[in-house]
């Protein structure tokens, strides 16, 4: 049977880690894998979830299964970190997820089953496996235009002139925040121009949140979330507990989603657990009770957000520090976006072609597009990165 298999196309990433991994050289500099990164280079475990963790060790008596929802007070304490009062609770619903990536494929097969004609809008350009994991599911996906290559700026009117003209009752796919490659978000006033045209043509939208807190702190990174709830009838909202607690491999996310009255809801809910048992069954357990831990004590939640901002003001610092790097050498190019973006990615702004040079002669590795992972520089290899990318230009 599997001879009639063809390989499949190499992971883009996950090859250039391979490569960074064989290089000898000792400056090489990985600014290509989408995780936080210690000044030191790691990606530690936080202090707050190995605290959590030990208390799990005491005290956990059982790892029989879950329930299809994963566990209640995980998903109460994510729902009102997304959501805050925003939106009447009799409206909503939040399952445990194998992370974002397990909400978004959950949310698919929901759309699937609701709307099978929708197309999904999704921002040009989105996060790489976007359009694999959702298009794979069997959605229809459609771009608007979002980042302007050259300007380095978010095309917003072109953006709303696209969604002026989607048909009523499809999906738009929007980042909630630290948009994933550009790292350009919309202001406030953007967003509530979003939201008008959504309600306007009765579009439904499906907001990806991975990177809550990363922007500029939990409630400012939840705005378009809980502004939309408060106009829209009906709303998806994929969450990822990856970045914010560093629990990248335990996979924890939730799905929520908004109906418009409490009957709608517990349909809803009953059809999503449904999709749960014919995918995966039950979510994995460990992180979401870590996370949960954290969560339901003062104290420890506390401690995380003293971490998540730490995370937070590092990936701001290393951004400002490359951008006044390339200042100094080459003041005739305008890097000025990189202190623009916010979160861990976005656009270098070079060339495929200077990308590959970074890559062959100075053990510089970034994706095609130049997208840069920000956790990737550090006090110490800016200036060697910064001549790199000058000998490139
Ligand atoms: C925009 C976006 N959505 C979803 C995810 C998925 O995250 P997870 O690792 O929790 O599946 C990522 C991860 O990089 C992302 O960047």
């Amino acid at each position: 049977m599997f001879e009639t298999l063809e390989p499949a196309p190499a992971d883009a990433i996950l090859g250039l880690i391979t490569e960074h991994a064989n290089d000898p050289r000792p400056q090489k500099i990985d600014l290509g894998v989408g995780v936080f990164r210690t000044a030191e280079g790691e990606t530690p475990v936080l202090d707050v979830v190995k605290i959590a963790e030990q208390r799990l060790v005491d005290t956990q008596r059982s790892k029989a299964y879950i329930g299809t929802a994963g566990d209640p007070s995980f998903n109460a304490a994510m729902q009102t970190m997304t959501f805050a009062d925003a939106v009447d609770t009799d409206r909503l619903m939040t399952i445990q997820a194998p992370g974002g990536s397990g909400s978004l494929r959950v949310a698919a097969s929901l759309i699937l089953r609701a709307r099978p004609d929708a197309t999904v809008w999704v921002s040009d350009p989105t996060w790489a496996n976007h359009i694999p994991l959702l298009g794979g599911a069997g959605l229809t996906l459609k771009p608007y235009p979002y980042y302007d290559t050259e300007k380095h700026v978010i095309r917003i009117d072109k953006m709303l002139e696209t969604l002026r003209q989607v048909p009523a009752g499809d999906l738009v796919l929007l980042h909630a925040c630290c948009h994933n490659p550009s790292g350009l978000d919309p202001s406030e006033d953007e967003w509530r121009a979003i939201a008008d045209v959504i309600v306007e043509r009765k579009l439904v939208p499906f907001i990806d949140m991975a990177y809550q807190g990363f922007a500029e702190g939990l409630n400012a990174d939840a705005f378009a979330v809980r502004h939309m709830a408060g106009l829209v009838p009906e709303m998806i909202v994929t969450n990822s507990c990856s970045k914010n607690f560093g629990l990248y491999r335990d996979r924890v996310g939730t799905l929520s989603i908004l109906s418009a009255d409490a009957t709608s809801r517990d349909t809803v809910y009953s059809q999503v657990n449904n999709v749960v048992r014919t995918i995966y069954s039950v979510p994995p357990d460990h992180g979401a009770v870590v996370v949960a831990t954290i969560l339901n004590d003062a104290e420890l939640k506390a401690a995380w957000r003293v971490e998540l901002a730490t995370m937070r003001a590092r990936l701001r610092e290393m951004r400002v520090l490359l951008n006044d790097a390339l200042e100094a050498r080459a003041p005739q190019h305008d890097f000025s976006h990189l202190v623009r973006a916010v979160g861990m990615f976005c656009f270098l702004g070079v060339t495929a072609d200077q990308v590959a040079r970074l890559k062959k002669d100075y053990g510089v590795y970034m994706v095609d597009s130049s997208r840069i992972n920000t956790a990737g520089i550090t006090a110490h290899n800016v200036n060697y990165l910064a001549d790199a990318i000058a000998a490139v230009l």
